[in-house]
């Protein structure tokens, strides 16, 4: 939930820390810091807030010193302070270390180690290893660094340097990210490529239990035995450009105007000649897709309605039973699956803590899991039976979007995919909608290009002011409502409720009152008729309506109070286009309220904790 960085080089490294931390700020803002070896001392530097606080107070360290570590924090234990601030030290103030993630059994070290004298300045979890570091060095650091592992629960990455060994900097992980960029006379220790991609894009991804020792000159992987590991380098050709804001006044703004690209990069190679579907890496015999009896989805947040997208059309199209789960409740459940259950889990970053367990569980009851995330090397990836990649490139915007749309894509693709092998759709119609599927980037091209998101504007400009929205869908357009929700809450702040239209009525109608504003997500359905008697129902209590609904539809344009229109196509993929003006609705209903949307309050891109 928090990004580090570490550095050793022949250059100064306050500026090249700091820079690091820029990318990683996705991660957490509350606070942040950093430490610096300088003429066999460290300079430490701690701030609250975002980085903007720290680059303040930047010019307060020399830029002399060529190694060090920092970090921007997401709190979970202890308030975000500068005392609680990373990077945190050890009572002799030999030793730094910059953590990432929950050290769960934290309250026995500390007792254990406030009972043989150590003094804590902070209240977090992660000061625990400065003090066992302390402890358990003899000369070595990357000794002490395996001790204090050795002691550690729960999930956790962290680097550590010390004065007396001021050359390197040794990290491990453990279930949490940790990768290693490789320079010329310097390298990298980081939570993300982002955070040295202006530097190096040759890369390691240490496994977890590894421990990773860099210098100037030398990276060397270890067991916690102390065996060599040899490193498997990998080049990563992201283009650098696609981590900045490319012209758009905010990521999000940007990564809404890329969803064409990220489907079509989705889509590349994954649809053949023939119109029929081939995907990699999959790891499915076609006699196992047959032999199905259950689908599990495991997800949260925005990934879980990609989920719920995902239900519908493997239940339409492979005729296969599918469960959809929010991973932080299946995880603690018993859950009766077995060998012929696929468990999918969808998560854009591959990290998020819930679902790796929600993976872990469905693993360990018999079930295969196939992982559907958007990052190349992510925890996920490593645990999972098989992987389908969401090609979306990098989204630093904190509320997801681009993601979202091709989790939704990937997950109809392995729908498709399914009904293929199991014959419960035709060569013909598998055709029609893998034509269906190319046509949808172009679609959005042009709905972009039309200055449709100028017209989204105003009218969110004109609801800004409400107290409360409510969000309907029925069928596939339930999940784009929760979605369409989920980002309101998220960047405006603004409560909203989400319902499956028919449930309306059965509660939250009662919320209604003269000039209510009601989202429905009305796209072309064989249940729009009954949609629109639920949005009679409505309006019958004097809500206002604003409607997302296909181009062409002119009965809704005399019931609607505002309409947002998105391109015609086949009801099966209406989700692809239907949750478009939905993200804008909610970006312009934030900027109009003058919030920060990139970096909503209390939210982190990604959730690394329970
Ligand atoms: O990385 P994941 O897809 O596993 O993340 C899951 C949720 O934390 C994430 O979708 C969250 O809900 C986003 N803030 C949604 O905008």
């Amino acid at each position: 939930m928090c990004g580090i960085i570490g550095y050793v080089g022949a250059r100064p490294c306050r500026d090249i820390l700091f820079q690091g931390l820029r990318k990683l700020e996705y991660r957490g803002y509350d606070s942040a810091g950093l430490s610096i070896i300088r003429d066999g001392q460290f300079e430490l530097l701690h701030s609250v807030g975002n980085l903007d606080n720290l680059e303040e107070i930047l010019h307060r360290v020399g830029n002399g010193g060529t190694m060090g570590i920092a970090h921007t924090r997401w709190a979970t234990h202890g308030r975000p302070s500068t005392e609680n601030a990373h990077p945190h030290t050890d009572c002799t103030g030999r030793f730094a270390i910059v953590l990432n993630g929950i050290v769960e059994n934290y309250m026995s070290l500390r007792a254990m180690l406030r009972a043989e004298g150590h003094e804590f300045t902070s209240e977090t979890d992660a000061e625990v290893v400065a003090h066992l570091i302390e402890r358990a060095y003899a000369g070595s650091l990357r000794d002490a660094v395996v001790a204090a592992y050795r002691q550690m629960e729960g999930h956790f990455t962290y680097c550590a340097i010390t004065t007396d060994e001021p050359d390197l900097i040794v990290g491990v992980r453990k279930e949490t990210p940790l990768v290693v960029g490789l320079g010329k006379d310097e390298n990298f220790l980081a939570s993300a490529i982002p955070a040295f991609m202006a530097e190096t894009r040759t890369v390691l991804f240490p496994e977890d239990g590894q421990v990773v020792v860099i210098t100037r000159d030398t990276v060397e992987l270890y067991t916690l035995d102390g065996d060599p590991v040899p490193c498997e380098w990998t080049h990563v050709d992201w283009d650098e450009e696609a981590a900045e804001k490319g012209g758009y006044e905010t990521f999000m703004l940007k990564e809404i105007h890329e969803q064409p690209t990220s489907l079509a990069d989705t889509l590349a190679e994954r649809i053949g000649p023939d119109g029929g579907i081939s995907l990699d890496g999959l790891e499915l015999a076609p006699e196992a897709i047959k032999a199905l009896k259950q689908v599990l989805i495991v997800a949260c947040g925005t990934s879980y309605h990609a989920g719920l997208v995902g239900k519908y059309a493997l239940e339409r199209w492979a005729r296969v039973p599918v469960e959809v789960e929010v991973a932080s409740e299946f995880r603690y459940r018993d859950p009766v699956i077995g060998e012929d259950t696929l468990c999918i889990a969808i998560s854009q970053s591959g990290e998020t803590a819930d679902t790796l367990a929600a993976m872990r569980l469905a693993r360990s009851a018999g079930a295969r899991v196939l992982a559907v995330t958007n990052i190349v090397g992510s925890q996920a990836t490593r645990e999972a039976d098989g992987v389908l990649f969401t090609r979306a490139g990098l989204e630093i915007g904190v509320a997801a979007t681009k993601t979202f749309l091709t989790q939704e894509l990937a997950v109809l693709l392995l729908a498709l995919n399914f009904a293929e092998v199991r014959g419960t759709l035709s060569e013909e119609q598998v055709r029609a909608y893998t034509e269906e599927l190319r046509r949808i980037p172009g679609l959005l091209d042009h709905y972009f290009a039309s200055g449709a998101a100028a017209e989204v504007e105003d009218v969110a400009r004109k609801y800004s002011g409400s107290r409360f929205f409510l969000c309907l869908g029925r069928n596939l357009g339930l999940p784009v409502a929760l979605e369409g929700a989920l980002k309101l809450k998220e960047i405006s702040y603004i409560p909203t409720d989400a319902y499956a239209a028919g449930e309306m009525k059965h509660g939250p109608i009662a919320l209604l009152e003269e000039g209510s504003p009601v989202l429905v997500v009305a796209t072309d359905s064989f249940v729009y008729d009954k949609l629109i008697s639920n949005v009679q129902e409505v309006k019958a209590r004097g809500a206002l309506i604003i409607a997302v609904a296909s181009e062409g539809n002119e009965n809704i344009a005399g019931m609607a109070d505002d309409v947002l229109w998105v391109p015609k196509t086949d009801e099966m993929l209406a989700p692809l286009v239907a949750i478009v003006p939905l993200q804008l609705f909610a970006y312009y209903t934030a900027k109009a309220k003058g919030e920060k949307v990139d970096q909503p309050r209390n939210l982190a891109k990604t959730v690394t904790v329970e």
